[in-house]
């Protein structure tokens, strides 16, 4: 990496862009269908404008907060993503040292190159594990006995994936694993399953996902998922009021407002704007997290002024680690860190839990809400 990082993370998106294979780019990159959500995540913060105070005398904003009861040096997790050795040798184990040095949590994702076990033995923060519910439950069973005996702190269940949306980019590419590249939770458990199948054309992910996934799940899963361990449970793909009311009383822990970063179901809204809506009807029953195109420290105070208790950052991880492995993942976290104070101190909010929905303001200026 150069010794410089790249000053946005849009420079930073180029760089990783010619870095990496084309093939691997476009998985990172892309989004399902017409590619309508994956775009309006990030639109969705321009619409929302800051309304900071003045004269409030503040010195040193205070980042550190909490999520779940465990304590974290900023609002801002890293999100669960497949795959990280495709943007660098050293994969999710880099990702996860950079997270432990900057107290962010790290999602481990189930599609990972690197198996829980060996992801802990570098995590020096909080690591979350993200599960994907497989048809055959006993192998599911036996990954969260894994990742709560490996450390795990909290199991966060993908709930908008039964099948994978079609990423047009991935089909267009026979998007597929090199040989070599191993998927470390998935060994030992799933048979001849835990290989991606060989084909001939389209996203190998998607079919490994075909092949793999449990279709049938329903709210009446979430008491077999506390009967495994007890981690905390947080649900992750939630867009709407109806399921944040069913997630409380369903007794979850935690929801992530999410829309896959436009992977899964193209022309939902952006996560920004039903953030609102969720939040209200968790009415504090349970955490509400979100996540889908959040790039900036001022885009943190937004989601925060709209209801969310920590934002889980995507793509611009990959990004860092692609050009730096463990140092760009910490740059792009470090950075991440000091717009976050920045934006506070300009807010006149001395922490992060004093940003209040009266920080934005939607469309034309003057009016909150
Ligand atoms: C390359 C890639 C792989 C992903 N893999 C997973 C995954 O394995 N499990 C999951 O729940 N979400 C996965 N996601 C979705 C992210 O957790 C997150 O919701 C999304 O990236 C947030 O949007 P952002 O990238 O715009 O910040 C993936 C996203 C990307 C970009």
């Amino acid at each position: 990496m150069r010794s410089t990082p790249p000053a946005n993370w849009e420079l930073l998106e180029a760089e990783a862009e010619r870095l990496l294979p084309q093939m691997v780019f476009e998985y990172y990159a892309g989004g399902a269908g017409d590619e309508v959500t994956l775009r309006d995540n990030r639109a969705a913060f321009a619409r929302v404008k800051l309304r900071p105070r003045m004269l409030c005398g503040v010195e040193e904003p205070a980042l550190a907060t909490t999520a779940l009861g465990q304590h974290l040096a900023m609002p801002v997790a890293v999100a669960p993503m497949a795959y990280q050795r495709l943007a660098h040798p050293d994969g999710e184990l880099a990702t996860a040292s950079a997270c432990g040095a900057l107290g962010v949590p790290m999602t481990l994702s189930t599609m990972a190159t690197a198996s829980v076990e060996e992801v802990a033995s570098v995590a020096t923060g909080p690591l979350w594990f993200q599960l994907y519910v497989w048809r055959d439950r006993g192998a599911t069973r036996a990954l969260v006995e894994r990742a709560a005996a490996a450390g795990a702190s909290a199991l966060v269940i993908t709930v908008d994936a039964p099948r994978l949306g079609t990423r047009r980019r991935d089909v267009e590419n026979g998007f597929a694993l090199p040989a070599g590249v191993r998927l470390g939770n998935l060994e030992g458990l799933l048979g001849a399953d835990a290989a991606p199948p060989s084909i001939d054309d389209g996203s190998q992910l998607a079919a490994h996902f075909a092949v793999l996934n449990d279709l049938q799940l329903t709210w009446r899963d979430l008491e077999w998922f506390r009967s495994l361990s007890p981690l905390p449970i947080v649900l992750k793909g939630v867009l709407t009021a109806e399921d944040a009311r069913l997630a409380a009383e369903h007794g979850v822990d935690a929801i992530v407002v999410s829309n896959h970063g436009g992977r899964q179901l193209d022309g939902v809204p952006a996560t920004l704007d039903v953030l609102p809506e969720v939040a209200e009807a968790a009415g504090g029953r349970l955490e509400v997290w979100m996540d889908g195109g959040v790039r900036s420290g001022t885009d943190v105070v937004r989601a925060l002024a709209l209801g969310a208790r920590l934002v889980l950052l995507g793509r611009p991880v990959l990004w860092g680690l692609a050009a730096g492995g463990e140092q760009g993942v910490a740059s792009v976290l470090d950075r991440l860190r000091v717009e976050i104070e920045e934006a506070l101190l300009l807010c006149g909010c001395p922490s992060v839990h004093d940003v209040t929905r009266a920080h934005v303001v939607r469309g034309r200026a003057g009016t909150s809400g």
